[in-house]
């Protein structure tokens, strides 16, 4: 017959065995979100870049200011884009903006400042020196507009691939109310939307609401607010079923050959479809497709 200290011990040591594999289980639940959700903590919280499997979210976060563009804020996007191109774990972008605007253009407190400062003369500046003014990101972007889009902000949204509104969002470009041209706007939206409302938009400073932005092909999804960002999630859950590379090469295919004529953007293309078929995952998307199954992409 067992002693009660022999059962006690027992029942002890069954305590501290389930104590020790709920210690287990919450490090273990602990590292698999740490390693699902990869924040920069080191990054400077003005613009966030947050990854969740394979989608980066980048974060304007200035509320205070509606997310109104300073030079630190400028160095933070920057360094959020680079990040989001350079990280090969990061597949697709969503850009949202944090409180009640998406982002209210150039900090107008800020003066010549708001553009940040780059090396060099006027000559020398690189003016294609940030993700809006064009900086080459072949990875699948979306807008996720939760609120005011205007001057900077909306000039990010036309160099972005998708547009989701949410019903509060109000676009514009108020440069010309303020006296200065917007001139990346200009060049932009005008590639986007038809022509004349590109113009009521640029030449008036007046802004259009979520409704409206749809209609005139300036969004392409107008949701309820508080569905945003679960349709902006749905969205890039939808794009991540296509082989990182091989829309990579699609989307760069798409982007430059709008200024070739159509020989070279052919050769271009075809060359483009011999690079990017070398792939192993194009060669895993063929086994796939024989084996009847669901392809398992790396982005290689
Ligand atoms: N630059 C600097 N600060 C800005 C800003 C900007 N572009 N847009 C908004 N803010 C600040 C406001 O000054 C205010 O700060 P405060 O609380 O310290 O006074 C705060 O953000 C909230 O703005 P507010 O104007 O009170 O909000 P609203 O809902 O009444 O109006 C806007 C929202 C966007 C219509 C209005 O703020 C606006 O017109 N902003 C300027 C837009 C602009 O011209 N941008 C430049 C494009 S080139």
């Amino acid at each position: 017959m067992e002693s009660p200290t022999h059962d006690c011990d027992t029942s002890m040591g069954h305590r501290h065995g389930w104590a020790l594999r709920i210690a287990v289980a919450c490090l273990a639940t602990a590292v698999t979100l740490i390693c699902r959700v990869r924040h920069d903590f080191g990054m400077s919280s003005l613009a966030t870049y947050e990854l969740e499997g394979h989608v980066a979210t980048i974060t304007y976060n200035r509320p205070d200011s509606l997310n109104a563009v300073n030079a630190e804020m400028r160095r933070d996007l920057n360094e959020a884009f680079a990040r989001f191109r350079d990280d090969q774990d990061a597949w697709v972008g969503i850009v949202t903006g944090a409180g009640k605007a998406f982002c209210s253009g150039a900090d107008i407190r800020a003066g010549i400042g708001s553009t940040g400062e780059f090396a060099g003369t006027f000559w020398e500046k690189p003016t294609v020196n940030s993700f809006e003014s064009g900086w080459e990101i072949f990875k699948p972007v979306i807008a996720a507009v939760n609120g005011y889009c205007l001057g900077y902000g909306l000039t990010l949204v036309t160099w972005c691939d998708f547009v989701i509104a949410s019903e509060d969002a109000e676009f514009g470009f108020p440069e010309v109310r303020l006296g200065v041209p917007a001139m990346v706007g200009a060049i932009r939206l005008p590639q986007r939307i038809n022509w004349q409302y590109a113009m009521e938009m640029i030449l008036t400073g007046e802004r259009v609401g979520a409704a409206r932005a749809k209609e005139i092909g300036l969004a392409g999804w107008v949701v309820p607010h508080d569905q945003l960002m679960n349709e902006a999630r749905a969205l890039a859950d939808r794009l991540l079923a296509a082989a990182p590379l091989a829309a990579r090469a699609s989307k760069e295919v798409a982007v430059r050959t709008q200024s070739l004529s159509p020989v070279e953007a052919i050769r271009f293309a075809e060359t483009m479809r011999i690079v990017a078929t070398a792939t192993e995952d194009a060669k895993e998307g063929l086994r796939a497709a024989g084996e009847g199954r669901a392809p398992r992409w790396q982005a290689r």
